[in-house]
């Protein structure tokens, strides 16, 4: 995949800007940043809130070439891209399905993935949000939300971890959008995300969906991404990762 970088001081959203250029006919690879941004969006109609310098706001252009039923592992693979680029900076973070980034239970990075069609064939965004500071986040979000700067003892200056986050993390998106873009390569993310998540298997999860709430205890992840859960009858549910829906453990 050939990377190319656009950066910008100010946006309304890094993902409206990527979607906006793949309608035009960007290229698989081209990523957009952004210092801030006035109207980010998170998952489920929510707002990201995007402080000056205080945050990663990154968005990649995909062009998968994969089957459509595989398209919810964009999300999972990026996931894993985030994950293991936080570990590269000596962090230790865990994924909570289907893509919250969490270190010691409070979430650091959100990703948003979207697609469009364009004259090129279908194109994904996936926009990551990531906390360098704790100013990317309101006070009363510190119960649930944290940052780098909380969980690492780097005196890093915040605009050159961004750089190199920024590198990092491109060198591992390209990696497992590779891995995933090979033949059975869903089952290898499946099983890479599977092994990095403490959530995959026996958690007693909340799921919020459109109009209905109920618990369940995780079992493993279905070959689309999708999560699996023993109910309290013993029935089982598939949760995928296409419904609009979000799954909480109870203590966070
Ligand atoms: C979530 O709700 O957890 C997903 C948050 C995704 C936020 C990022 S910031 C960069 C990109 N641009 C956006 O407008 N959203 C995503």
């Amino acid at each position: 995949m050939n990377i190319s970088v656009i950066n910008y001081d100010i946006l309304d959203s890094t993902n409206s800007e990527a979607l906006k250029q793949a309608r035009l006919g960007a290229a698989e690879g081209l990523c957009i940043s952004a210092r801030q941004q006035t109207a980010g969006r998170g998952r489920h109609g929510r707002i990201w809130i995007s402080e000056v310098d205080a945050g990663l706001c990154f968005s990649i252009i995909l062009r998968p070439k994969i089957e459509t039923k595989y398209l919810p592992l964009i999300t999972l693979m990026s996931g894993i891209a985030v994950h293991q680029t936080l570990k590269e900076l000596g962090l230790n973070p865990d994924i909570k399905w289907v893509n919250d980034i969490l270190i010691n239970d409070k979430k650091i990075c959100g990703i948003l993935a979207e697609t469009t069609d364009s004259e090129l064939g279908l194109a994904v965004i996936v926009g990551i949000g990531l906390n360098i500071l704790s100013s990317n986040y309101p006070p009363e979000m510190t119960e649930t939300a944290t940052s780098i700067e909380n969980e690492s003892a780097s005196q890093t200056h915040p605009s050159t971890l961004k750089n190199q986050l920024i590198s990092i993390l491109i060198a591992n998106i390209s990696k497992f959008y590779h891995i995933l873009s090979q033949k059975n390569g869903h089952l290898a993310i499946v099983d890479d995300w599977s092994k990095r998540s403490s959530f995959v298997r026996g958690k007693e999860v909340r799921v919020n969906l459109h109009d209905e709430v109920f618990t369940g205890i995780t079992d493993g992840l279905e070959e689309s991404g999708a999560l699996k859960l023993i109910l309290p009858d013993g029935s089982v549910r598939i949760i995928n990762s296409g419904e609009v829906g979000r799954v909480r453990a109870q203590n966070i």
